[in-house]
């Protein structure tokens, strides 16, 4: 077999291997407690679904446009601009099939091979993969502890940038250490973008995943809408994650682009579902509200587990559902060194299944604190109280 050059520097999302790993200890009669993936256990609100349902009784199962539904286009346009203070409309809209898809679009659209791209490490995987892909060079940043939860480090980040710096991916609210940035921190970001000239790429696949307040945007700051690129996703706060369904917000000449990347690839986003997202914005909100307050349960619940076990502390952070509780104490209290061997030994002792902080991008040469990331989502309260419980015993 003759696999082509270019599949090489393609990535991949190494949390689907924990899962993999944890589905078979399942099938050999185990119990798991699966806290490595960010799926979510709570079906999707019923009037979305009925909405859906009507829509393809109705016989809209053909083809729509590549930029999607302009009535849903509009939706997301006005729903958008109420949130975070913006001027778009459905020009700047084109619907995508999942959150996922934009990064690839906006670095084909916007990169050129030989720039360089800062993004997060610890980060969503999928952004060192296609900038690599495409020829880039992806420079990482991190991120450190903070008083309440963790922070840009932009000692780190200003030290990467060069003049061949185009682009950088900022991922807020944080996947997978549930960072939020301060009005302080993305001010600093809307500074330094101006300075040196980028466009960014808006991470906010977890904008309305949060317990209270309102999330920011970086694209509410001045001169933020022609440079940025929002990747919207109906995955999380709708539940809808096997749907594929999301959108990419872009000044108009971008969109236009991203829509023909979208006519060569998929040529539309599947129709009927775009019915339903009209529905899950302007529709009764009490199922959206409902997986909320199921999703705060389980934070409280799961930090308080956590920060009981001697050598483990962990932030209450107030959007997402990752915990990224710092383990260096009990990893040393044990005699751990490397993160697979206490990842497995935890696995196959207890069946708590979760990912580490190298899922989500190499550790430097000088990191010194170990995390292990935990997604609360797709685990029920009964089995959060049992599972720790099982962890707490182990780790004594
Ligand atoms: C930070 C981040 N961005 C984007 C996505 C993509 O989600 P989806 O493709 O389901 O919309 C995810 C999913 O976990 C994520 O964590």
């Amino acid at each position: 077999m003759r696999i082509a050059h270019r599949i090489n520097k393609l990535g991949t999302e190494t949390a689907f291997s924990v899962s993999q790993e944890a589905n078979n200890l399942k099938a050999q009669g185990k119990t798991v407690y699966p806290f490595h993936l960010g799926d979510i256990n709570i079906i999707t609100p019923k009037n979305v679904i009925d909405t859906c349902n009507d829509a393809m009784n109705k016989g809209i199962t053909g083809y729509t446009s590549n930029y999607g539904l302009t009535a849903l286009r509009e939706t997301l346009a006005e729903d958008i601009n109420k949130s975070r203070g913006t001027s778009y409309t459905l020009d700047n809209v084109t619907i995508q099939p999942g959150g996922k898809p934009v990064i690839g679009k906006f670095i084909m659209a916007l990169m050129n091979p030989g720039d360089e791209v800062l993004y997060p490490n610890p980060g969503y995987p999928i952004y060192e993969s296609m900038i690599e892909f495409h020829g880039g060079t992806g420079l990482a940043y991190g991120y450190k502890e903070g008083k309440t939860n963790f922070e840009i480090d932009f000692d780190d980040l200003e030290s990467k940038i060069t003049d061949k710096t185009k682009i950088l991916v900022y991922n807020n609210l944080h996947n997978p250490t549930g960072a939020e940035s301060s009005d302080e921190e993305m001010e600093r970001i809307a500074k330094l973008v101006v300075k040196h000239d980028l466009y960014v790429l808006c991470d906010e696949a977890y904008f309305d995943l949060r317990y209270h307040g309102d999330s920011k945007s970086l694209t509410s700051y001045p001169g933020m809408e022609e440079r940025c690129v929002i990747l919207y996703t109906f995955s999380k706060k709708f539940s809808m994650t096997g749907w594929r369904l999301g959108a990419a917000i872009a000044p108009k000449e971008i969109s236009e682009v991203i829509a023909k990347l979208n006519l060569n690839d998929e040529s539309c986003t599947n129709h009927f579902i775009q019915y339903a997202a009209i529905e899950a914005i302007t529709g009764d909100q009490s199922g959206s509200k409902q997986i909320i307050s199921s999703l705060k349960k389980r934070r409280d619940l799961c930090v308080e587990m956590l920060n009981a076990i001697d050598g483990v502390s962990c932030f209450s952070p107030n959007a997402t559902f990752y915990l990224f509780p710092n383990v260096t104490g009990v990893m040393d209290r044990k005699g751990y060194t490397s993160y697979e061997d206490f990842r497995k030994d935890v696995l196959y002792n207890t069946g708590v299944s979760f990912c580490t902080r190298l899922h989500f991008g190499r550790a430097k040469a000088d990191e010194k604190n170990k995390y292990i990331r935990f997604a609360y989502s797709g685990i029920d309260e009964k089995d959060i109280i049992e599972g720790l419980t099982k962890l707490q015993e182990f780790l004594k």
